[in-house]
């Protein structure tokens, strides 16, 4: 007979607990414990666990000298999507398991319809529990200018015995679930979405994996602070994981790589989105900085790097005369934090009053900026809207601005001169302690070094 019983489930860790708990015991997360009912059954091994379990027929594996171990056949699965393929560092590989997540609404269902239909030798299973078959097509057709081949199989079940079965039966190359928290497996009698659920069905789904050598990619939820929903042993458990990052009213998607086992996490593709999908951008500093030709205030141009790419944005200020008493002050895509901090190193280092004043910071592109060698673009375009002065547009900036007002040096500085130059650019302004690595020369840009924010200032707003 079946028995059921509520137990607590850790949000962040997937810990279980016999009660609620202000603090989860194990990872320490503060009001993470959520209630699920679990329904144990009597003769389990017969019942739906063992049905997924049967469906899977995994032989016990035997331990094997390291030695011996062939890793010739793990080659990599060109998935025709260039971006896609360099963040997973060449290409899919074989039986691994790659968890998407993002905002609703950002591309998640479109890109991972995307790449079968742009594969037309890869034999795909797409399940989704979220969209009928009807919507599916109509968005493929979009996707593919109504070319559609006879290789992408969609599959609309959200119970995991029937797609594990059918999984069997069609022997795809590429498993795509779309989404995890709609799955739901029998052996579980939680709701679709719980702890539980989410936890069982994607180590079901890694087994499947990992025993047919198949590749799976599945779509995750996040929750409201932005992170992935569900248990973190999901993340724990998957081999990649790819974020996806941007405003959903802007076209520009950034897809970062969160966590990689096979390969570097210092990489991100940016996506535009367009009326029929979402297009490679592959030269990205191209379309961030400006599109006006004349010189116009309250701008400047940072030469930043995210992972191991370098390319150019735009960030935009705006200071006013404040309004009320206390001034406003807001960022977008920027740290409001940071800004505050700059902000106050210009009142304190540099004898700016800016406390009478709004400021306005965005970065162009609806990008999110963490590189701290944005902090002196952000100053420039700052003062240039406070002395309503214009900064050329032919000048970029790479430095980090320390709490003293000195201009700090940042990593990679050769390739984010060599960017600049490659984008037309006639000066970059850099710290004045950043060392050039010997041997790199540039001949059609001019490297100006600073060394604190009164020397910035004589040099640009004489
Ligand atoms: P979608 O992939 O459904 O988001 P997710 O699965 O992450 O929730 O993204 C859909 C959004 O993208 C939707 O707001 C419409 C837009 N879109 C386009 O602009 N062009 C397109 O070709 C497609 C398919 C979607
Ligand atoms: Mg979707």
């Amino acid at each position: 007979m079946a028995k059921s019983k509520t137990v607590w489930f850790c949000k962040e860790c997937g810990n279980e607990s016999a009660k609620w708990m202000g603090k989860c015991p194990a990872c320490g997360a503060w009001n993470a414990m959520v209630e699920e009912t679990v329904v144990t059954k009597s003769n389990n091994s017969a019942s739906a666990g063992g049905r997924a379990r049967s469906l899977l027929d995994i032989e016990n594996p035997r331990p094997v000298a390291l030695k011996d171990i062939d890793v010739t056949a793990q080659s990599r699965i060109r998935i025709g999507n260039e971006e896609v393929e360099r963040i997973l560092g060449g290409g899919l590989v074989e039986g691994s398991m790659i968890l998407i997540g993002g905002e609703p609404g950002i591309g998640k269902s479109t890109l991972s319809l995307q790449i079968p239909l742009h594969c037309p030798e890869l034999r795909t299973l797409y399940v989704s529990g979220e969209e009928s078959p009807r919507q599916i097509k109509l968005r493929a057709e979009r996707l593919s200018n109504g070319n559609l081949h006879d290789n992408c199989l969609i599959l609309c079940e959200t119970l995991l015995e029937n797609i594990l079965q059918q999984a069997k039966q069609v022997q795809p190359q590429l498993i795509v679930i779309d989404s995890i928290q709609t799955i739901y497996s029998e052996a579980v009698e939680s709701s679709p979405g719980s702890v539980s659920q989410v936890r069982e069905c994607a180590a079901m789904l890694l087994r499947y994996a990992k025993a047919s050598n198949t590749p799976v990619l599945l779509i995750g939820h996040i929750t409201k602070d932005g992170t992935l929903a569900g248990p973190k042993v999901l993340e724990h458990i998957v081999d990649v994981v790819l974020q996806f990052e941007g405003d959903t009213r802007h076209a520009y998607r950034i897809l970062r790589s969160i966590k990689n086992r096979f390969g570097s996490t210092a990489e991100l593709a940016i996506f535009e989105m367009r009326n029929n999908g979402l297009r490679e951008v592959s030269n990205p500093s191209e379309m961030l900085i400006p599109s006006h030709s004349e010189n116009l205030s309250g701008i400047a141009i940072s030469a930043m790097i995210d992972g191991t790419r370098p390319f150019l944005i735009e960030m935009q200020a705006l200071v006013s005369t404040a309004a009320y008493g206390t001034p406003q002050r807001s960022a977008t895509g920027f740290d409001t934090r940071r800004m505050n901090m700059l902000l106050a190193v210009l009142e304190k280092r540099a004898g700016f009053k800016l406390s009478a004043k709004d400021v306005f910071l965005n970065v162009a592109g609806g990008l999110r900026v963490n590189d701290p060698a944005c902090d002196l673009a952000v100053v420039c375009a700052i003062l240039s809207s406070n002395f309503d002065l214009t900064i050329s547009s032919k000048a970029a900036f790479a430095a980090e601005v320390g709490l003293s007002g000195e201009i700090r040096p940042v990593s990679q500085v050769e390739q984010r001169i060599a960017e600049a130059e490659r984008l037309g650019f006639e000066t970059i302004y850099i710290s004045s302690f950043n060392q050039i690595q010997a041997g790199s020369r540039f001949k059609r840009i001019r490297v100006v070094e600073v060394a604190d924010i009164p020397e910035l200032c004589r040099l640009l707003f004489r």
